[in-house]
């Protein structure tokens, strides 16, 4: 079941007008705007290899961490989640992406961490600011520009640190000033199945029983859930090679350990999971240009079940703060 009318078909809402006389005209397509220069890192700060133009370093880093390496990634979890909270306060209609842009980076520095998505290699040119912002049909990795974010836009705001050698990794989607009734359920729903997707996260069971949960819960609502992007193993590297489908994969049978830290990130659509990718080499929408909300937390798995590492120090204005309560 897909929820996203074809143009001729009854508009969603209810208004009985034809979906391309209704909400598709009054949710214009993102478009690309102007991106300021790359932003300076000072000295002092410790830099990932990418940071100065070279290469992400890769090598077979445990998949269960030792408890020193743990004891890093609770704290820079925090720091990228409070981050997030910060965001959630000064989001609102006429903000540009890149002011949100502004914000990370200058926060990151203070708190004497690297923004990892900064300079991070790409397919094209690396990524050229420090947060990811994906506005309405962008499923992820937008990168922060001019646009100003309209009353009724949804935003997803995608922060990484690296600090003490370590990454922390997380996500939320917030709504620009009141938004339309379907974005309202696309952005409960995706944080439901993050929720459920954290909870399938327990150590002895296979894998894909994350996926499944999220798939189960997405689809029982007639929403997508994207292939093209997946969850990751993470520690002293941003992106591991352990793969988290959010959709069920059978054949990803690999057993949860605990030990084991990875994200879980589900991108859900209102049509088409399908996606298409931007001429930035970054950039990745819709293929049908229906929109699409994400939510990701970095977890650490416990003899007792998943923990959230990415839990802010000050829960309020965060919109997703019940999820971190471990
Ligand atoms: N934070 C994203 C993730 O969840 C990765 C962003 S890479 C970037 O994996 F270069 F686009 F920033
Ligand atoms: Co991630
Ligand atoms: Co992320």
């Amino acid at each position: 079941m897909r929820l996203l009318p074809k143009a001729n078909e009854a508009c969603w809402c209810g208004s009985g007008k034809k979906f391309k006389r209704c909400h598709k005209q009054s949710q214009a397509e993102v478009v690309p705007h102007e991106i300021s220069p790359i932003r300076p890192v000072p000295d002092t700060i410790d830099k990932p290899t990418w940071a100065d133009g070279g290469d992400v370093e890769r090598w077979d880093e445990p998949r269960v961490k030792s408890p020193e390496v743990i004891e890093r990634m609770r704290r820079t979890g925090v720091l990228a989640a409070d981050t997030l909270a910060y965001l959630g306060t000064i989001i609102k209609p006429g903000i540009t992406t890149e002011e949100i842009d502004i914000a990370v980076h200058e926060r990151a520095i203070e708190l004497g961490s690297y923004p990892s998505p900064l300079n991070y290699p790409g397919v094209l040119d690396p990524f050229p600011k420090s947060v990811c912002t994906s506005v309405n049909e962008v499923i992820c990795h937008g990168i922060p520009d001019a646009r100003v974010l309209q009353e009724g836009d949804i935003v997803n705001c995608d922060v990484t640190l690296f600090k003490e050698g370590v990454h922390g990794d997380t996500n939320a989607t917030f709504y620009v000033g009141e938004v339309d009734e379907m974005s309202q359920r696309l952005t409960q729903v995706t944080r439901d199945c993050t929720a459920l997707g954290i909870a399938a996260a327990m150590p002895g069971e296979p894998i894909n029983e994350i996926g499944r949960a999220i798939q189960t819960h997405a689809e029982a609502n007639g929403f997508g859930v994207v292939r093209d992007f997946v969850g990751h193993g993470i520690g002293e590297q941003f992106h591991t090679d352990l793969q988290i489908c959010h959709y069920y994969h059978p054949s990803l049978t690999d057993i949860i350990e605990v030990g084991m830290t990875f994200t879980i990130e589900p991108m859900i659509t209102v049509g088409s999971w399908r996606s298409r990718m931007w001429d930035d080499g970054w950039t990745a929408s819709t293929a049908d240009g229906g929109r699409t909300a994400q939510f990701e937390h970095t977890l650490l798995i416990t003899e007792n079940g998943p923990q959230i590492l990415t839990t802010p120090t000050n829960t309020v204005g965060h919109p997703y703060w019940d999820l971190a309560r471990n």
